[in-house]
Parts: C-alpha cells; sequence; structure tokens
C-alpha cells in the first residue's frame, strides 16, 4: 500500500465496535471508521436493523459485521463483546453511542423513564467499557463516549437524559486516568443539535427558534461529529485522553 493510502487509511484491520450504529451519528461514525480502513461491528437493538450500516462499511472496508443487543443488559453485552473478538479477531477501537430520550418535565417524570434512560445512556457505556477494557488494553486502543451537551448545561425537561450524560463525562475522566497506564485514551463527545431521527419530532417554530440560539446558525449533522471521532482515534489524538470535545456550533457557549 503506498504511504499516502497507508496515512488515510489508519484503522487498516483493526476492529472498531459502534453502538447504535443502525442510524443517525452511530451510522455515520461507523461508515467513517470503515473509511479509514476498520472492521466495523455495527452494534444495534437488533442485528436486523445494523445491517444497512454494516453493508455500506463492508463496501468501504473488508470484514464489517451486524449484531443486535440491549446495551443495557451486562450480561448481553460481555457475550457479545466476546463474540466480536472471537469473530473479528481483536477490539481496538469502542465507540458508546447508543443513547435514548424520554423527555419530561420533573413532576411528569415516571422512575421507570428515569431508570430506563439511565440504564441505556449511562449503564450502556459501563457495560461495554467493562467488558472491553481488558482486550483494548491488550491493543492500546482508542474508547470514544457520545455525551451530549446538555450533560454540561443542563436542560429543562431533560433530567433523566442530562444526568445520564454528565454521568458519562465523569465515566470519562476517571477511566481515562485508570487506563493511561496501558496506553489506552478515553474521551467524550458532546454534541449539540445534530439532525437525526432523535431530534427529527421538533416542530418548526422549535426548530427555528433552537437555530436563533446557535451561533453558527444551523443544526448539525451526523457526519460532523464522525469526524470528532476520526480525530480522536486517528493519529492526531494520539496526545489527548479525558477531554470533552464539545462539538455544538457554539450553543453552549
Ligand atoms: P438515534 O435515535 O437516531 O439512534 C440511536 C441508536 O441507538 C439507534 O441505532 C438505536 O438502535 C440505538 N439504541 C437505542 N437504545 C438501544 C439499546 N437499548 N440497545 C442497543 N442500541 C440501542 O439517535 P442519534 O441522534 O443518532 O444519537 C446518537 C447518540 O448521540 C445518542 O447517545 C444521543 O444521546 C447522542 N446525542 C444526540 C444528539 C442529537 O441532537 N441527535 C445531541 C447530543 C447527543
Amino acid at each position: 500500500m503506498d504511504p499516502a493510502t497507508l496515512e488515510t487509511r489508519f484503522l487498516q484491520g483493526r476492529v472498531a465496535l459502534v453502538t447504535g450504529a443502525s442510524r443517525g451519528i452511530g451510522a455515520a461514525i461507523a461508515i467513517q471508521l470503515a473509511r479509514r480502513g476498520a472492521k466495523v461491528a455495527c452494534v444495534a437493538t437488533t442485528a436486523e436493523t445494523a445491517r444497512g450500516t454494516a453493508e455500506k462499511c463492508a463496501a468501504l472496508a473488508e470484514g464489517a459485521r451486524s449484531y443486535g443487543c440491549d446495551v443495557a443488559s451486562t450480561a448481553a453485552v460481555a457475550e457479545l463483546v466476546a463474540e466480536v473478538q472471537k469473530e473479528m479477531g481483536g477490539l481496538d477501537v469502542l465507540v458508546n453511542n447508543a443513547g435514548i430520550t424520554r423527555d419530561q418535565l420533573l413532576l411528569r417524570m415516571s422512575e421507570e423513564d428515569f431508570d430506563r434512560v439511565l440504564a441505556v445512556n449511562l449503564k450502556g457505556t459501563w457495560n461495554f467499557l467493562k467488558a472491553a477494557a481488558r482486550p483494548l488494553m491488550k491493543s492500546g486502543g482508542r474508547i470514544v463516549n457520545i455525551a451530549s451537551v446538555v450533560g454540561i448545561t443542563g436542560n429543562a425537561g431533560q433530567a433523566n437524559y442530562a444526568a445520564s450524560k454528565a454521568g458519562i463525562l465523569g465515566l470519562t475522566r476517571s477511566l481515562a486516568k485508570e487506563l493511561a497506564g496501558r496506553s489506552v485514551t478515553v474521551n467524550a463527545i458532546a454534541p449539540g443539535f445534530i439532525a437525526t431521527d432523535m431530534t427529527a419530532g421538533l416542530d418548526e417554530k422549535a426548530a427555528t427558534e433552537l437555530k436563533s440560539n446557535i451561533p453558527l446558525g444551523r443544526i448539525g449533522a451526523p457526519e460532523e461529529i464522525a469526524a470528532a471521532v476520526d480525530f480522536l482515534v486517528g493519529p492526531g489524538g494520539a496526545y489527548v485522553t479525558g477531554q470533552t470535545l464539545v462539538v455544538d456550533g457554539g450553543l453552549s457557549l
């Protein structure tokens, strides 16, 4: 392979696992990592829903596969990570992206909605960190956790979601300290408002108002979050750990 290709395909032959890869930000991240040469394990609630992304990844780099798993289940995640290593030959990059919202003002928020958002977003991230730490320590791998700018600023109607994302930031900083001795970097990305199915429900009026609060004057694209992941797992990110990269068009300024 010529040196220019080697430079752009810096994940050639490496295995990357991306959760929530069926659509939106996770799909954009999986595809970007495949562009860098990675064999991507695309994880979503069912293998079927992640298949489309895996096919797009396979067209860019051989070896992509789709997997289904509820990230909130510790046992299912442990089993899945073992399966990925066996079938794909190791694990070098982990991107914890799966997440849900169940928005409601505190007085109307049910215990179930609080627990489920914490279980998927925060515990789900921990489940993968726990299961993947050993193989990543072996490979000197990279970990990126997708948080949210709301985990820094808070947001009315999103107490459960904001708490889960703030938790991810604490988890990220702690594990950056724990795993640095094994050359594993652990970073978080805090996206602002990104155009995906998760945010598609917003009505015209609310979207216009939101845009007016974004200094760059527009909603972000999933590919713009994928570009930040690309930096953190690439050669330029080698000396960055424990950080939160805010990608929000200036929303949180
Ligand atoms: P999305 O709703 O389009 O996609 C979510 C993905 O997570 C899907 O692939 C879904 O299958 C997967 N998922 C959900 N629950 C799961 C579970 N229990 N087990 C396995 N997989 C599960 O969401 P979007 O917008 O692409 O968001 C991706 C991440 O980015 C989430 O963590 C979200 O909180 C975060 N984020 C999104 C922002 C936005 O404006 N869209 C802003 C800030 C953060």
